[in-house]
């Protein structure tokens, strides 16, 4: 692999922005409402954001200042002088109206009109929340904390969340949220979104043994680990097993029906090994990982 170094110290904000945003990407948007000290309402989306703490309860964002003039922005004032703020999820049915929001209006005027979203009282703080957002979170700031004094500097705002109200038609049948109803989507770099959907959404098997602490592939056969066929991907699946399959277990595996035709295939024996591994890869496709390693230990 042949690597692009850059020292930060010679790239222009611009270019540095478009390295991070590309590279550090999807990132889950938060759809912010905040009042002034009169009461005035702002909305807008930020995707320097996640959760950071559990109990507390703790989600930061990070509005810059303007890069172009290294003013701040409305949302920054409005903490400043409220310190409370409801954090709004994005689905894909809201994406454009947010992304209307996130224009240059001036001071005072009210996003939530501006994009043709409702406002719905909140239960514990001023900010409204976003009727149409399917889980609003209400939270009070704790800290604000700069980053820096030039154009483009963080603003990290510590929101905790005291309350949260999320819409039953994104539940499942356990009360847990559906990452296949929610249908959020997320910022990448430019002009680049993406849909957490479909093909998209995969599930990581848990460790097959109830410790939670697989082999690792430190301790696979080198003709394993430095195999031309498996992947890194299949690498970490079969690093998952707590114990390699017994010499008896191995053996029984090669008499059955499934690996007959392999094995008495006259082919040399290079071929042979890689017929297995392709074998192998097979079964971790479909889930059958001890299977998969009775396979590569034959
Ligand atoms: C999806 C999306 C994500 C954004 N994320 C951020 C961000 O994390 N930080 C930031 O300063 N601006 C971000 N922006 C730009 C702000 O939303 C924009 O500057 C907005 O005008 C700020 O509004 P305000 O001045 O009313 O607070 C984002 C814009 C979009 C469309």
């Amino acid at each position: 692999m042949r690597l692009k170094t850059f020292d930060t110290s010679s790239l222009t904000s611009t270019e540095m922005q478009g390295y991070l945003h590309y590279a550090i990407a999807p990132r889950p948007i938060c759809f912010v409402s905040t009042v002034d000290k009169n009461g005035e309402v702002n909305l807008s989306p930020f995707s320097f954001f996640n959760v950071f703490s559990i109990n507390p309860p703790i989600c930061v964002f990070s509005p810059t200042s303007r890069m172009r003039d290294n003013t701040a922005k409305h949302t920054l004032e409005n903490v400043l002088e409220i310190p409370q703020c409801v954090i709004n999820v994005v689905s894909y049915d809201m994406v454009q109206q947010t992304y209307l929001t996130s224009k240059d209006y001036p001071r005072g005027v009210n996003e939530f009109s501006k994009a043709g979203f409702t406002e719905l009282a909140s239960e514990t703080v001023k900010p409204p929340r976003v009727a149409e957002s399917t889980v609003q979170l209400e939270c009070v700031v704790n800290d604000v904390i700069s980053l820096g004094k030039n154009g483009g500097a963080g603003n990290l705002v510590i929101a905790e969340v005291k309350r949260i109200h999320i819409n039953e038609d994104i539940l499942d049948a356990y009360g847990k949220i559906d990452p296949h109803k929610i249908d959020l989507v997320a910022r990448l770099g430019g002009d680049w979104y993406c849909r957490v959907t479909g093909d998209s959404l995969f599930k990581i098997a848990k460790p097959i043994d109830s410790t939670g602490i697989g082999i690792g592939v430190d301790a696979f056969p080198k003709e394993v680990k430095n195999s031309n066929v498996l992947t890194g991907n299949d690498l970490g699946l079969l690093g998952l097993v707590k114990n390699l399959p017994s010499d008896e277990e191995v053996e029984a595996f090669s008499k059955t029906d499934e690996m007959k035709e392999l094995l008495d295939a006259t082919i040399d024996s290079h071929t042979r090994a890689i017929h297995l591994h392709l074998k192998a890869k097979h079964l971790l496709d479909k889930g059958r990982v001890m299977d998969a390693w009775k396979v590569l230990l034959i």
